[in-house]
């Protein structure tokens, strides 16, 4: 080693030694009768300083020549410092230098490499191995990889084998677009990267593998956000043989693993809630459950009183947001205008102030007294300082926009700490779902996942109403994984398809090797999927799955380090036999 030590290793116990270190020079400081260098390596930063007088004017005049990054090899003497740094463990010490070596210089870096950086998210991105010498992005990633372990020293213990699958595959049926890449051998052919292993953890399942997982990368050609990225990383496991209870119950179990090895946490037991409750009570199929503020439904106590939007409304619906009463009339527009954003769609907003001398105030007084003021407000419970804030329109639509309001009150009230954690099993989640845009059903998880035995029977006649062996996990309103109990045998995958409008042939094609694999022997099975990187960020604090990943995507799908999507070259394209237009 070129060291003897790292650059968070010394203590006050090992002054006098004498050492080695190695590292970048993140700051020298100059005071002309002393000079300091801070020294940084993964582990940490040691305090550097030579003398003016004391010090060898060699070593002096190589130091006065050090630029930020420059990467060195310092020895010397560990001294006690005379002003101590209680922030920094090695703030006791600092190093007398008798000997410093230049391994390599650096030219300024785009941004500083501190802390807090003055670099904004794309130099940061076009200099990600720059930035990933941060601390706050490194301990991202060593979280990461401490989750990884202990991901695999769980299920490792519950006896599941972690088998690769192949990325080179034939379309996944996840809901996404698929990323295809062409093949040379076979042109005008392509092979679809995978939307997940889902088909292959059910073929292990055929298999008889049993208990499948694997820490693996997908990818999704879909629009992003701060909790999505084109390619990211799942946990994805299989399990024959098991009931829905088992399934919740094994990976309930890696959860709180995870909360307690990684975090010191002891979680309390994963409570549950239906889909149907989710949407009713929080307008969300993931509510974020580190606050309460559920809707309340006041159709009755509304319609009749001329008001045309309540009574025209299939669902009036509110919220309470407690001691907001004093919320002023600009508060209140912006609420307004926040729900009527097009991607909200609601049309307006009503309030009803609780005031503190117990009477109300709203924005339809004239349509309701006092009284029925009061009767609603009794509805929500609400005390003197409360604000109501009421939506009324379409019942889904409704709920969703009125599901925005109430995040965005939890925030404004600082209920969403992301120091406190709220787990919660989403349960029975429809089979299929409404798509507008092709005017047929989809699925709502995937083709492969069945139907509640007693509901079968609706599959013809309200196949919107069939519910599902699906579940998912939502933690503090983020959905960290999803998964449900397949279909295992191939009358019924058939059926499925026929539903999903896939004609005989089509699904034969796309998915024939499936369901003749169900053919021979399939077990009952089932399993789930937890999105690694969405998981590590939550564990994190952080909003952005980015930091937690080492080489992510921007928000426009690209990566600017590698300017990637690139073109390529005409004879490439040729030898893959595709031809493209100007
Ligand atoms: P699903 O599609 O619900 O299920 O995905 C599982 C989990 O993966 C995470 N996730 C993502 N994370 C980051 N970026 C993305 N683009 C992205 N898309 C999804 C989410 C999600 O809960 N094969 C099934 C699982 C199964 O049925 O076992 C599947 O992939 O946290």
């Amino acid at each position: 080693m070129l060291r003897t030590h790292t650059c968070g290793e010394l203590r006050i116990s090992e002054v006098n030694k004498q050492v080695t270190l190695t590292g970048w020079v993140q700051r020298t400081r100059d005071k002309g009768s002393l000079l300091w260098i801070d020294l940084r390596d993964r582990y940490g930063v040691t305090q550097l300083f030579l003398e003016e007088g004391k010090s060898d004017a060699h070593l002096l005049a190589v130091a006065r020549k050090l630029g930020r990054e420059y990467v060195v090899s310092v020895s010397g003497v560990v001294s006690e410092r005379v002003s101590k740094n209680d922030k920094m463990p090695t703030g006791e010490i600092e190093i007398k230098i008798t000997a410093l070596e230049i391994l390599n210089e650096s030219k300024t870096p785009p941004f500083t490499i501190e802390e807090n950086t003055d670099g904004g998210d794309d130099l940061r991105m076009k200099y990600r191995y720059l930035d990933l010498r941060r601390n706050p992005v490194r301990e991202s990633l060593q979280l990461r990889h401490k989750m990884g372990q202990q991901t695999r020293i769980y299920l490792d213990g519950l006896n599941f084998i972690e088998v690769e699958t192949p990325v080179l595959i034939k379309s996944t049926p996840e809901g996404a677009r698929d990323f295809v890449v062409p093949s040379r051998m076979h042109n005008g052919e392509f092979y679809a990267l995978p939307q997940s292993p889902q088909t292959f953890k059910q073929l292990l399942m055929v298999s008889g593998f049993d208990r499948y997982y694997q820490i693996v990368k997908c990818f999704r050609d879909e629009d992003l956000r701060a909790d999505r990225q084109p390619e990211f990383t799942q946990i994805d496991c299989e399990m024959s043989f098991i009931t829905q209870e088992d399934i919740l119950s094994t990976f309930e179990g890696l959860v709180r693993h995870l909360f307690k090895t990684v975090k010191g946490i002891d979680i309390p037991a994963v409570p549950r809630m239906t889909y149907n409750d989710a949407m009713t009570h929080y307008g969300s199929d993931k509510p974020d459950t580190r606050f309460d503020m559920k809707f309340v439904e006041v159709n009755e106590v509304t319609k009749g009183k001329g008001f045309i939007v309540f009574d025209d409304a299939e669902l009036v619906v509110g919220i309470c947001a407690k001691g907001c009463a004093g919320y002023t009339r600009k508060q209140l527009d912006e609420l307004t205008d926040f729900v009527k954003k097009p991607q909200i769609g609601a049309k307006g907003l009503i309030y009803i102030r609780c005031e503190a001398n117990g009477t109300y105030k709203s924005s339809v007084d004239k349509f309701f007294d006092e009284i029925e003021l009061a009767h609603i407000a009794q509805k929500f419970n609400a005390q003197p300082g409360d604000l109501l804030l009421l939506l009324a329109g379409e019942k889904e639509k409704t709920r969703k926009a009125l599901g925005e309001l109430r995040l965005l009150m939890g925030t404004q009230l600082g209920l969403r700490d992301k120091n406190k954690f709220s787990t919660l099993w989403v349960l029975d989640f429809p089979l299929l779902e409404w798509n507008e845009e092709t005017q047929r059903f989809h699925a709502m998880h995937h083709p492969f996942t069945s139907p509640k035995r007693e509901d079968m029977h609706l599959l013809e006649t309200a196949p919107g109403s069939v519910r599902a062996n699906a579940y998912d996990l939502v933690i503090n309103g983020t959905e960290v994984g999803g998964g449900s109990i397949r279909i295992h045998d191939r009358p019924t995958q058939s059926l499925m398809f026929t539903h999903l409008g896939f004609s005989e042939e089509e699904a034969k094609k796309q998915f024939g090797f499936l369901m003749e694999a169900f053919e021979f022997g399939a077990p009952p099975h089932g399993g789930i999927a937890f999105g690694f990187d969405r998981l590590c960020s939550l564990f994190g604090g952080a909003d952005s799955i980015r930091d937690f990943i080492a080489f992510p995507k921007n928000n426009a799908g690209r990566d600017v380090m590698i300017d990637s999507p690139s073109s390529i070259s005409s004879e490439q394209l040729k030898e893959l036999g595709i031809s493209v237009n100007d």
